[in-house]
């Protein structure tokens, strides 16, 4: 399973990075709206820290439009996904884009319906957000489990990115499913690792390794 971090902040992601556990990076414009930083300039410094795609997303409405923003925001590094909200009009760029061979995720997935036209249209990742849809009492990983059994029957090489992450759970049952991508947040990705037991087991084995004659 490869773990995206879900943050535009560089401090976060250098952090991630010098774990050894970065596959990648996924931004949004209110991920991006948090720094205090230019928008390119930040986007080519996150790509120079990750060298995984990293996913910037298109504030375009109509088609061409959409297609110019991608081709721009490709050309800032190689490793750019750009992510086109799920429609009519991101589909129709999504097949002119994954054909030129831009790298495309398709977000703001919330069915498998979704996911299935995006495939077709060549993107390279979808995004389903699943603590949105817990939030309105939907079981969000439902239709991560629908969309991989979809991609799987068909033989679709899009994968699928669980996005909009909330707890350390939501990993394990992504996990579980067999999805390629969890898209993490800094405060869940550092909960991943702890648990009290493994703490008072350190700090009884220290403990007694004092009384260990060397
Ligand atoms: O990257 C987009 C997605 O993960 C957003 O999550 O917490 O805003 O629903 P959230």
């Amino acid at each position: 399973m490869k773990f995206f971090l879900d943050t535009a902040n560089l401090a976060e992601i250098k952090e991630v990075a010098g774990w050894g556990i970065l596959d990648g990076v996924t931004t949004n414009p209110s991920l991006v709206s948090k720094e205090n930083t230019p928008f390119e300039k930040l986007i080519r410094e996150i790509c120079a820290i990750c060298p995984g795609p990293v996913s910037v997303e298109c504030v375009s409405t109509g088609s061409d439009e959409i297609i110019k923003e991608a081709r721009r925001l490709a050309g800032l590094a190689p490793n750019i996904a750009v992510k086109i909200p799920i429609g009519l009009e991101g589909l129709k760029a999504t097949r002119v884009l994954s054909r030129e061979g831009i790298q495309v995720n398709t977000t703001l997935i919330f069915s498998p319906s979704q996911a299935l036209l995006a495939a077709k249209a060549g993107s390279r990742f979808v995004s389903p957000f699943i603590g949105r849809l817990d939030d309105i009492s939907q079981e969000g990983m439902e239709i991560v489990e629908q969309i991989l059994v979809i991609f799987d029957q068909y033989g679709f090489d899009t994968e699928v990115i669980v996005a909009s992450i909330r707890h350390p759970r939501h990993v394990v049952d992504a996990a579980l499913l067999g999805a390629h991508i969890a898209t993490i947040p800094y405060s869940v990705i550092a909960k991943l690792i702890s648990h009290p037991l493994t703490d008072r087991g350190v700090e009884k084995f220290l403990k007694d390794w004092g009384k260990v004659k060397i």
